[in-house]
């Protein structure tokens, strides 16, 4: 790990390029309000396209801040350094992301009437995903070889640590009716579904019309060629999209038959990885 990188966050490895000892004292100070929706996911689990699916549902479709507002001030990450520079532009309620563990979220967090989006994706799906982002991004360290990287992975030494104790640490959040659970597979399966279920979690009341037209913004192939959306706009020096697109496959498996049975052989010879049952249709996937 090259030290400059990352910094250590309560045991946690986060990009110093977005994070700084600053920002995380900010996010554990925020004031949290009743109808703020946070987006939780670990990283490479599509938190992108929850950032493009959110605010639509929450403004019933109207496609201005999608067309105009960069992904990352649309729906700023909680620990990093932009929030503090965009929150007062947000219009609530406000969206929110994190890739923050349960038990890392500010106080007012837990006494507050806050929703929860939380997704999960299959782990080597994020892997594979990680791995390529480790090569296109240059304020990460080079991933090496993909079976460096794995083993990285399955020890938690990449960012924001291990990935079952993220999960975990979400599944057992006691929220109660505060938070839905939805996997990037149940999302890539039926869109149309996922967006449904998110209007109803947030009290939006849709209409088919409105969440057809949010589905056709938010599909793979039109965020990939939303500007606001792709990365495009960050310089190519610290994001080589030549190298890896960030919206690089949208697909629920492995890209190549060798990284699949690699990963396939750590994460799915059963269902429970770390003691942490891996939904049905996660594991299916393969
Ligand atoms: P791949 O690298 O497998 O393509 P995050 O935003 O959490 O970093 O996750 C990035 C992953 O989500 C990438 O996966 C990206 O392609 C995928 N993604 C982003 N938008 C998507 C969409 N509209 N449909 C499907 N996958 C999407």
């Amino acid at each position: 790990m090259s030290s400059g990188r990352y910094l250590l966050h309560h045991g946690l490895l986060l990009p110093t390029v977005a994070h700084t000892k600053e920002s995380l004292k900010y996010a554990q100070d925020f004031h949290v309000e009743d109808t703020d929706v946070f987006v939780v996911t670990y990283p490479k689990s599509g938190t992108t396209w929850m950032q493009e699916i959110i605010p639509l549902v929450l403004n019933g479709g109207d496609l201005t801040p999608v067309q105009t507002i960069p992904n990352w001030d649309r729906v700023p990450w909680l620990e990093e350094t932009r929030t503090a520079l965009v929150v007062d532009h947000l219009t609530s309620p406000r969206a929110l992301a994190t890739h923050l563990p349960y038990q890392l979220m500010p106080a007012s967090f837990f006494s507050s009437k806050a929703k929860v989006i939380y997704v999960t994706r299959n782990p080597k799906d994020v892997m594979v995903s990680s791995y390529h982002f480790h090569k296109m991004a240059s304020f990460l360290d080079d991933p090496g070889t993909f079976e460096e990287f794995m083993d990285k992975f399955l020890k938690g030494k990449v960012l924001f640590g291990k990935w079952t104790d993220h999960v975990k640490s979400w599944r057992h959040a006691d929220l109660g009716d505060r938070i839905l659970h939805i996997t990037y597979e149940e999302m890539n399966q039926d869109l149309h579904g996922a967006l449904r279920r998110f209007s109803d979690f947030l009290g939006c009341n849709l209409s088919e019309e409105a969440i057809d037209g949010i589905a056709h913004q938010c599909c793979f192939n039109n965020m990939r060629k939303n500007s606001m959306s792709n990365y495009s706009l960050v310089p190519q020096n610290i994001m080589d999209s030549s190298k890896s697109p960030f919206l690089r496959k949208g697909e629920d498996t492995a890209s190549t038959k060798q990284m699949c049975s690699i990963a396939h052989l750590f994460f799915m010879n059963n269902s429970h990885v770390g003691g942490l049952l891996i939904p049905e249709q996660i594991c299916c996937h393969g």
